[in-house]
């Protein structure tokens, strides 16, 4: 990690300690300079997941204390500013997107240059910055944890949502029976990306609806985690990434249930990108704020409901 930092003041978002979204201070804080393997990104968006608001609430502070202050954010999009040494894969002015570990609620971030990838033409950076955290954690969980193959049927929680929007043209692509659920207001629009059946969770029971399922995908948790075992298959995979599903309900049935927050691996990214830019995935960028707004943001994020992903907008 860098511990060098420019004279330029550049604008950010700190948390400075475990709370509501009004811990979200937006603050002038000096530009760091990339150190080794590392790349500076002018940020232009910056993905908003609901990992963020969990982690500022401090739901993790058990497992993973954070160090404060800290700069929230993870999935950006942006302009290379300057490159660290050791850098040899991207130049100043290259438009990229991908990942950071050191917050990407800022209008400048640090990236190692292991977690990024040009910019596909035709993509802009609002719409790229919904990549990582949403159609990466998609694939990691299908295909990478879930191993789900073609002629399978598959299940899919929260079908517009961040995550979802891409599990499900993801699903489709690899060839799979795809079956989701959603709120009323997004049952077209979960149609629209190929779900083969759309269960409308306000008006009816996906169990109705849902039987023999190869893999579900749980992006929901609670009770409709609990529900899912009744729909699998005996062998068949229940995959959260909300919490871990019971032990006892997966034996009883005869399945696979497991929590994943897997990271994908690095090639995802740049295959996912070639999907988008051959435009056989599609993305939905829900709501823009600007980096002063985070904390409208998050609380959008909080509510738990809506379409694609959140993006702060910070520059065109
Ligand atoms: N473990 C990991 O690595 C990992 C990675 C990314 C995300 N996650 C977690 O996965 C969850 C989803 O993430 P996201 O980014 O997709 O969130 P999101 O963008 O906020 O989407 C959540 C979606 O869930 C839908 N929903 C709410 N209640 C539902 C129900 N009872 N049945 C079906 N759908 C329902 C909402 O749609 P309606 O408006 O239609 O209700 C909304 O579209 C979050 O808890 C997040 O923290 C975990």
């Amino acid at each position: 990690m860098s511990n060098g930092f420019s004279d330029h003041m550049i604008k950010a978002i700190r948390v400075h300690q475990y709370g509501g979204s009004e811990e979200l201070q937006f603050e002038e804080i000096p530009r760091p300079q990339p150190g080794e393997g590392e790349v500076l990104v002018r940020v232009h968006s910056a993905g908003v997941l609901p990992i963020e608001w969990k982690v500022r609430e401090g739901m993790f502070k058990k497992f993973r204390p954070l160090t404060f202050p800290y700069i929230p954010g993870s999935s950006l999009a942006g302009i290379v500013e300057e490159v660290g040494p050791g850098v040899t894969a991207f130049t100043k002015g290259q438009a990229v997107f991908g990942r950071t570990t050191y917050g990407s609620y800022s209008e400048y971030a640090l990236a190692s240059a292991d977690f990024l990838v040009p910019l596909p033409v035709g993509l802009t950076f609002d719409e790229a910055a919904t990549i990582s955290g949403g159609a990466t954690t998609a694939w990691s969980a299908l295909f990478e944890v879930g191993g789900l193959e073609a002629g399978e049927r598959v299940l899919i929680h929260g079908a517009a949502g961040g995550v979802g929007l891409f599990a499900v043209q993801l699903a489709k692509w690899r060839g799979a029976e795809v079956i989701v659920t959603c709120g009323t207001d997004n049952v077209d629009y979960a149609a629209s990306l190929g779900a083969d059946v759309v269960v409308d969770y306000k008006q009816a029971r996906f169990e109705d609806a849902a039987a023999d399922v190869d893999l579900v995908l749980d992006t929901v948790g609670g009770e409709t985690q609990n529900r899912s075992f009744e729909v699998l298959k005996p062998g068949g995979r229940l995959i959260s990434l909300v919490s871990q599903p019971s032990a006892e309900r997966a034996q009883e049935r005869g399945v696979k249930a497991m929590f994943s927050n897997k990271l994908p691996a690095v090639d995802a990214l740049s295959k996912i990108a070639a999907l988008m830019a051959d435009g056989l995935v599609k993305t939905h960028v829900g709501a823009h704020f600007q980096l002063a707004e985070a904390a409208k943001a998050q609380d959008l994020s909080q509510s738990g409901h809506g379409r694609g992903r959140i993006v702060l907008h910070l520059a065109d």
